[in-house]
């Protein structure tokens, strides 16, 4: 499966923050905003990577990430000239996901639980039409929605609809078959002019093809859309680092974890940061023998 980070948009909603900086580059704590849904990615599995970003911003990410290789990754990058929509996703990335499957993740969403990993591979390995993540929240007006019956079988999507039949939000992370292009092609500008992935999921859901996963309660979904929700967002993440000791979203321990880089790259990545606590954290995952029991 191939991995689309969509980190384009105009940011404005976070001014003067995002005048000059994108906004998945602002620090959420110790790292830049895009680290977090790029290592959803890496703990699914995901070692093919597309960035998606504006075109004053492209070089931002280059700059940070490079072509992957660091991290035993392949990363290519693309422009989106105007944020047309999330479903246009799809069209910029056409040939790159040609015939595979793809996770689509937005450069500002932050996911964080136990089992996240797992739970992501094994809906991966069985990805069929599309796959949803469900998260209730407490204002749905502002989000994708999606309604399910008794069992948990979606029944419709709207987006961010003025009077929510759910309070189940839908997240920034989508996973589809290769279908999704000609799906998306076919998708139609909506009232605000843009591609929505609304309608991309919809058309799934017409065809009986769309599946909804609820995260449920004790997972972290976090928003990153106004200078408060940025703030928490950081905090959240300095209180579990520092309480346990482990890092949140670090791309360099997760590469180890999955085994995309051996000690000995975990280490040199540590060492050349060595100035600094994220530098000596990776020498010392890189030392340990029983470093899965410690991440567990
Ligand atoms: O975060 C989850 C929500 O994301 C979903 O519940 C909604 O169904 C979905 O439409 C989307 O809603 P947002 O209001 O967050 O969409 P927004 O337009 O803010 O775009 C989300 C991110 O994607 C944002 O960081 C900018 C980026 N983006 C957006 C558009 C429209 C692009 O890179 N290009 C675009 O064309």
């Amino acid at each position: 499966m191939k991995g689309i980070i969509l980190a384009g948009g105009s940011g404005t909603r976070l001014y003067p923050l995002t005048n000059a900086v994108s906004k998945q580059m602002l620090p959420v704590y110790n790292k830049p905003l895009v680290y977090y849904p790029l290592s959803v990615l890496m703990l699914g599995g995901i070692r093919d990577v597309l960035i998606i970003s504006s075109p004053q911003h492209l070089d931002g990410f280059r700059q940070l990430l490079g072509d992957g290789s660091k991290l035993g990754i392949n990363i290519e990058y693309a422009v989106q000239p105007q944020p047309n929509g999330i479903a246009e996703a799809f069209l910029i990335g056409a040939d790159y996901i040609g015939d595979d499957s793809v996770a689509l993740i937005l450069g500002d969403n932050i996911f964080h639980g136990p089992g996240f990993g797992k739970l992501l591979q094994s809906e991966i390995a069985g990805t069929d039409g599309c796959v949803l993540f469900g998260y209730r929240v407490s204002d749905p007006h502002r989000y994708g929605i999606g309604e399910v019956d008794a069992a948990g079988r979606l029944l419709s999507l709207e987006e961010k609809p003025a009077r929510p039949k759910s309070n189940i939000a839908l997240t920034g992370l989508y996973l589809y078959d290769s279908d999704v292009v000609d799906v998306a092609k076919n998708v139609r500008p909506s009232a605000r002019g843009e591609l929505e992935i609304t309608d991309v999921n919809r058309e799934y859901l017409r065809q009986g093809r769309a599946r909804m996963v609820d995260l449920g309660r004790g997972f972290a979904w976090l928003d990153t859309g106004t200078y408060d929700s940025l703030l928490q967002a950081s905090q959240y993440v300095q209180v579990l680092e520092q309480r346990q000791g482990v890092r949140i979203a670090c791309l360099e321990e997760i590469s180890f974890r999955m085994g995309f880089i051996d000690a000995a790259a975990c280490h040199e990545l540590g060492h050349a940061l060595r100035k600094t606590a994220y530098g000596r954290y990776l020498m010392e995952i890189a030392a340990e023998t029983d470093w899965a029991e410690r991440t567990e």
